[in-house]
């Protein structure tokens, strides 16, 4: 297998790379899982801005996986989960349903995320939540899967 490539992706109206303590908590449990982090952005919460830098992400095609981190709530600017539907070709629901699911024993409002999953080309695009809390519960979740999902993406057979 070789090394996953992975970006960051900050979504956010408040929060720029200089105050991101959700996407530094990302960052950091990214790395200890012996991935490569590519890329880090921020992006504000604007619904066209998160499609654009996601499809073009994607479309670099070094990138097995990007990881969002905010923007999936139910408040007004909540954009991350429709600019994320946007630009995937698969949804992978699975992903999503195990976050909220193995999370929900932690806090009933793991059930307010709307967080999306899904491929694009050969990436898979991964949304989480915007507290560092909920980003290092729910990276917890996916990490022990996602060395399979980036070699079946890639065409090749799990050992
Ligand atoms: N999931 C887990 N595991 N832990 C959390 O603390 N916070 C929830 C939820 N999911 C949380 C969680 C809260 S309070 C909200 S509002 C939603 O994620 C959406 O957060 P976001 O809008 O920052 O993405």
């Amino acid at each position: 297998m070789k090394c996953i490539r992975a970006a960051v992706v900050t979504v956010s109206d408040t929060r720029s790379l200089e105050d991101d303590i959700s996407g530094n908590e990302l960052v950091k449990l990214i790395t200890a899982a012996d991935i490569e982090i590519a890329i880090r952005r921020s992006t504000t919460d604007d619904l066209s801005e998160i499609r654009d830098l996601l499809a073009s992400l994607c479309d670099r095609q070094d990138l097995d996986l990007i990881i969002t981190t905010g923007g999936t709530g139910f408040s007004p600017r909540d954009n991350t989960p429709e600019a994320t539907f946007a630009v995937i070709e698969r949804e992978a629901p699975g992903i999503a349903e195990a976050i909220r699911r193995e999370t929900a024993g932690s806090t009933p409002l793991a059930m307010l995320s709307r967080a999306v999953c899904g491929i694009r080309g050969s990436t898979l695009i991964v949304n989480l939540p915007g507290s560092p809390k909920a980003v290092a519960e729910c990276f917890n979740v996916i990490s022990g899967v996602l060395s399979h999902a980036v070699t079946l993406m890639r065409g090749n057979q799990p050992h």
